[in-house]
């Protein structure tokens, strides 16, 4: 069995923001050169105003990956603004199964109508959207890595910006967590290795022990303010080590 060594995770790159926020788009395309990485996971917000134009600008950037099928993106709130670039990802599915040689990449759809405004940033899960992903989980070979990519973040994470601080007090639920998160994560302890997400700007990790194999959460945070991404090594289909960090300034 060939399995990937290599998977980068990023996230939030807002194309569209600023200039710095494109140039450091591109420090980080230059550096995920500068390594033999197998697969490459973007979780949502890859424009900042959900045009079309911001959209040919990410899929430039990051061209070389995107035409050899490494690179799967999932779209964040922010992708349904404008155009609704949203709508274009994933086939228009909510869940969608993409398999490698022993992997499995279970890239879901976390965003909602309610994110057409700006202001309303918070994803969407309910059940029939759990029970087909952990229905897809449930199809793979229990030998492959499996990775659940999605944009909002299934568990609490603190408020760390003004303006999350500020949602909150307004009683807007921006920087919540999704509402079926725990439950998300419960229906996925055995079946998957990895869960990776975005949204929030803050990197953060979360590790989940099961009986049958460990869960790991991680949070990219944005990846374009960051200037780093996660890098997993593998190894004959687990995780070898912790992720390390990968920084293009
Ligand atoms: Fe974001
Ligand atoms: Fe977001």
């Amino acid at each position: 069995m060939a399995y990937p060594q290599f998977i980068a995770h990023l996230s939030d790159i807002h194309i569209g923001h600023s200039h710095a926020r494109l140039q450091a788009a591109f420090l980080l395309r230059n550096q995920l050169r500068q390594h033999k990485i197998d697969r490459i996971v973007v979780t949502g917000d890859i424009t900042e105003h959900g045009r079309t134009d911001e959209y040919a600008t990410f899929q430039d950037v990051f061209a070389e990956f995107i035409s050899d099928g490494r690179l799967i993106a999932v779209p964040g709130n922010h992708d349904r603004l404008g155009d609704n670039i949203a709508q274009h990802m994933l086939q228009g599915k909510r869940v969608q199964k993409i398999e490698y040689p022993g992997l499995c990449v279970i890239a879901v759809d976390t965003t909602g109508s309610h994110n057409r405004f700006s202001f309303l940033g918070h994803g969407a899960l309910n059940t029939e959207v759990i029970d087909e992903i952990e229905s897809v989980a449930a199809s793979v070979a229990p030998e492959n890595f499996v990775i659940v990519a999605l944009h909002h973040h299934p568990l609490q994470q603190p408020e760390e910006m003004f303006i999350e601080k500020v949602a909150t007090f307004f009683k807007t639920p921006i920087a919540k967590e999704l509402q079926l998160g725990k439950e998300l994560i419960q229906k996925l302890g055995g079946r998957c290795d990895l869960i990776l997400h975005g949204h929030r700007h803050f990197s953060l990790e979360t590790h989940i022990a099961t009986v049958a194999r460990a869960l790991h959460v991680y949070n990219a945070g944005s990846s374009t303010e960051l200037f780093k991404f996660r890098l997993f090594t593998l190894d004959g289909g687990k995780l070898s080590s912790d992720p390390v960090w990968i920084s293009c300034k």
